[in-house]
């Protein structure tokens, strides 16, 4: 049952991701009339600043942010006359009091999106407590990262727990408002023929890529401290692997649906130290090109050596029934060949070929998930090529094309927080994140990280605009696999 809150409180609301997303995100929502009627939208900062001070910055945000095709000065300025603004130092438990005053009653509800620094969370927690913004009215939502290893992350989520329960947390991972990361649930059980082959007994091996074109971009303090392990793989890649490798929830809601993803996070295979060199590749880009433009090493626009890893491989695999054997092969990286996010499921070869021997090499079936740039899934077959076959059948691999982007031309794409906004502030914690997902999630991880440690395993160099260093290669060529569409 969906439960509108009556105010939102956004910290951070000065900060790139509140330019970039949460605020286009928010005139999204309240363009299309989605939002609660009366919802107010406190912004909070350090920066000093009155309301009209931050209806001009959300403006500027949005002028600079907004798409053409959503640009509407009427839905413009009544957005604008929702926006409110009290500055806080979270760290400084004094600020708060002016803050509990600002938004008034919160008895209809207050939802609070914390987009800062993890380091704040604590302080955020008891500041909002003792000044009663935590009461039973109140949900949380709380960006990443959520800690850098194991044990970080409890101890936020202890902090937070003191204030919030669970049912009141929403931990983002913005991969779940995209579209088509949902879609893959709608393929999987909207639909009766791909389950009998989705295990074992009918697949050979999942890829799931997330590769982009951008370099460190303006996030250096924050990129030395995470990496690519734990930036996209923590998070975002392992819920993609969630959600290909879970059992059919009961029901799409916020418990069927977390369980079984959950369950899959705790039978991912924990790597030993010594099994980390062998199926787990990292890699850092030097200097190259990227569409054609020459970039600078990651080193070069650090301005200092790193041993950072901008790019990672991994075999990895998921050990119950359904998955027993079968690998899933993991990449991510910056400064890669292409932007692209995909999920490609490699289907077992035939038992036995007739066209052995005739001019018909079996290609496995395969169906590629393509999350972006465009959106489509393709399911490539083998047909016969047009002829006389006299020196034998030909058969050809083509696919068989289901574009969204053509498919629902007419309908807008949304940004992933408009949905994930929407539910935080109706309360639907569906695509939020669990406690216990994140913590399995972080003991697979720490798991690897151990290994590099105790293998003193160092990320590889591989130029800008390639797909990553060789040894990426290598992981799956030992087990007979070819990374789809290098
Ligand atoms: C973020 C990472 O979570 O996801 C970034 O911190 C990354 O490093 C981004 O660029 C990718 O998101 P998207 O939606 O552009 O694929």
């Amino acid at each position: 049952q969906r439960k509108p809150v009556g105010k939102l409180l956004l910290f951070g609301a000065t900060g790139d991701l509140a330019q970039r997303m949460l605020l286009p995100s928010l005139y999204g929502l309240h363009a299309d009339g989605l939002l609660p009627e009366g919802l107010t939208i406190t912004g909070s900062a350090r920066t000093d600043m009155d309301d009209a001070g931050y209806r001009e910055f959300a403006k500027k945000a949005l002028d600079e942010f907004l798409t053409e095709d959503r640009r509407d000065e009427g839905a413009l300025a009544s957005f604008l006359d929702r926006l409110f603004y009290q500055s806080v130092d979270l760290s400084n438990p004094d600020t708060f009091p002016a803050l509990a005053e600002k938004l008034g009653d919160v008895s209809g509800g207050l939802a609070i999106y914390l987009s800062t620094a993890p380091s704040l969370f604590e302080a955020a927690i008891t500041g909002l407590e003792q000044v009663g913004l935590a009461g039973e009215t109140v949900r949380i939502g709380l960006e990443k990262p959520l800690g850098y290893d194991l044990a970080s992350s409890q101890e936020i989520n202890d902090a937070v727990a003191v204030a919030f329960p669970e049912d009141r947390t929403y931990r983002i991972d913005h991969y779940l408002g995209k579209e088509t990361v949902q879609n893959i649930l709608a393929l999987r059980f909207g639909n009766s023929f791909f389950e009998p082959v989705w295990n074992a007994r009918g697949i050979d091996n999942v890829q799931i890529t997330i590769a982009e074109t951008v370099g460190l971009e303006e996030r250096a303090g924050y990129y030395e401290t995470a990496g690519a392990m734990r930036d996209m793989v923590q998070n975002h890649i392992l819920q993609l692997l969630a959600l290909v490798a879970m059992e059919p929830p009961a029901k799409f809601d916020g418990n069927d649906v977390r369980d079984e993803k959950s369950k899959v996070f705790r039978s991912l295979r924990i790597m030993k130290p010594e099994e980390v060199p062998q199926n787990v590749v990292t890699g850092q880009y030097g200097d190259g090109a990227v569409k054609g433009e020459f970039v600078k090493s990651y080193a070069d626009e650090l301005g200092k050596p790193s041993s950072t890893e901008t790019f990672v491989a991994i075999k990895a695999h998921i050990d119950n029934w359904r998955w027993q054997g079968v690998p899933f092969y993991l990449r991510t990286g910056k400064r890669m060949a292409t932007r692209r996010s995909e999920i490609a499921i490699q289907f077992k070869a035939v038992p036995h070929s007739m066209f052995a021997g005739r001019g018909g090499l079996l290609q496995p079936n395969m169906l590629i998930i393509r999350l972006q740039p465009e959106e489509y899934v393709q399911l490539l077959v083998m047909a016969k090529e047009p002829g006389l076959d006299r020196d034998g059948v030909r058969l050809r691999e083509v696919p068989l094309n289901l574009s969204m982007d053509a498919e629902f031309a007419g309908s807008r794409r949304r940004i992933a927080y408009e949905r994930l906004l929407l539910d935080l502030i109706e309360g639907d914690q569906t695509l939020f994140v669990r406690r216990d997902e994140v913590e399995a999630q972080w003991r697979f991880i720490d798991a690897i990280r151990a290994g590099w440690v105790a293998n003193d395993q160092k990320p590889k160099h591989y130029p800008s605009g390639s797909w990553g260093p060789s040894a990426a290669i290598g992981l799956t060529e030992r087990g007979g696999v070819t990374w789809q569409d290098d």
